[in-house]
């Protein structure tokens, strides 16, 4: 296996010679988030074909992008567009990204997603604010040699989304008046979609929601010691819930209609986000 925090350092190293200050706060950008970067300021972007060592866009056609500036008071790191592991990517490709955040001494990731709903109380459009989640069915991303430099072997995983900033997000939600949802997200594989037998199952193991990213990069985080929110837009109910059809075209619908009020949520929760 080749060293990963070696590669990591490198593109730290690489990332930190372009910026002028450390951002505060990486956000990784799910759908239906996208335009949370024209809410920023002063903006450096780098793109990831630039970017030594790190995964290359090769299914999506569009590069992905690095987009550092401020939100707010608050000075972030958007990734706009992140690596799933359905593409074809393994875990350690996945999540390379969170490691660098790291290295580049940044201790906060918010992550969000697009997700189906399970809890039949959700509608689509609707946000929820990640508490925990399942991961049964995926390889770990922390599989093979401990990384020590990152964290250790056997890493607790009680509060892998942090309950602090969970109630600070509760509190910009409110303030926002913006209704959210808080539950349990399952990491399922993809790039299918679920069968209702599947969603079924995974509602009596307790999932709220179920999604195919968030799960590999939260891991990696609470290896490293960063403290993670993750929240998901859901997009549709899932599998058999309703008795419908999924189509990825009506998902991208409700995504876009929901960013506005997603991003206005994030910007909320970047201003009340205590820092380390
Ligand atoms: N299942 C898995 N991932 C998803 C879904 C779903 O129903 N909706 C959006 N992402």
């Amino acid at each position: 296996m080749e060293d990963i925090h070696l590669k990591a350092s490198e593109t730290a190293a690489y990332i930190k010679q372009k910026i002028r200050t450390i951002p505060e706060i990486a956000v990784v950008l799910g759908s239906g988030l996208g335009p949370l970067v024209d809410r920023m300021d002063h903006t450096l972007e780098i793109c990831y074909q630039e970017i030594p060592n790190f995964p290359v866009t090769t299914v999506e056609g569009h590069a992905g992008k690095l987009i550092i500036g401020h939100l707010g008071e608050k000075q972030i790191l958007a990734m706009q567009g992140r690596f799933h592991y359905y593409e074809g990517y393994d875990s350690e490709q996945v999540t390379f990204a969170v490691r660098v955040f790291k290295l580049l001494g940044i201790n906060n990731l918010l992550v969000t997603n697009a997700a189906g709903g399970i809890n039949e109380s959700f509608k689509p459009g609707d946000l929820m604010l990640i508490k925990d989640h399942i991961s049964f069915f995926a390889p770990s991303p922390l599989r093979g040699r401990n990384i020590s430099e990152f964290g250790v072997r056997f890493p607790d995983m009680s509060e892998a989304y942090n309950k602090s900033l969970i109630e600070a997000a509760r509190k910009a939600a409110e303030r926002l008046n913006i209704d959210v949802q808080e539950g349990i997200y399952a990491f399922a594989q993809g790039p299918m979609f679920e069968t209702p037998a599947e969603i079924r199952a995974l509602g009596f193991l307790g999932a709220d929601a179920v999604g195919m990213s968030t799960v590999p990069e939260v891991i990696v985080a609470q290896h490293c010691g960063m403290k993670a929110l993750g929240i998901s837009c859901i997009t549709n109910m899932a599998a058999g819930v309703l008795g419908q059809p999924l189509n990825h075209e009506e998902i991208m619908v409700i995504a876009k209609a929901v960013e506005d009020k997603f991003a206005s949520l994030v910007k909320e929760i970047v201003k009340d986000w205590t820092l380390k």
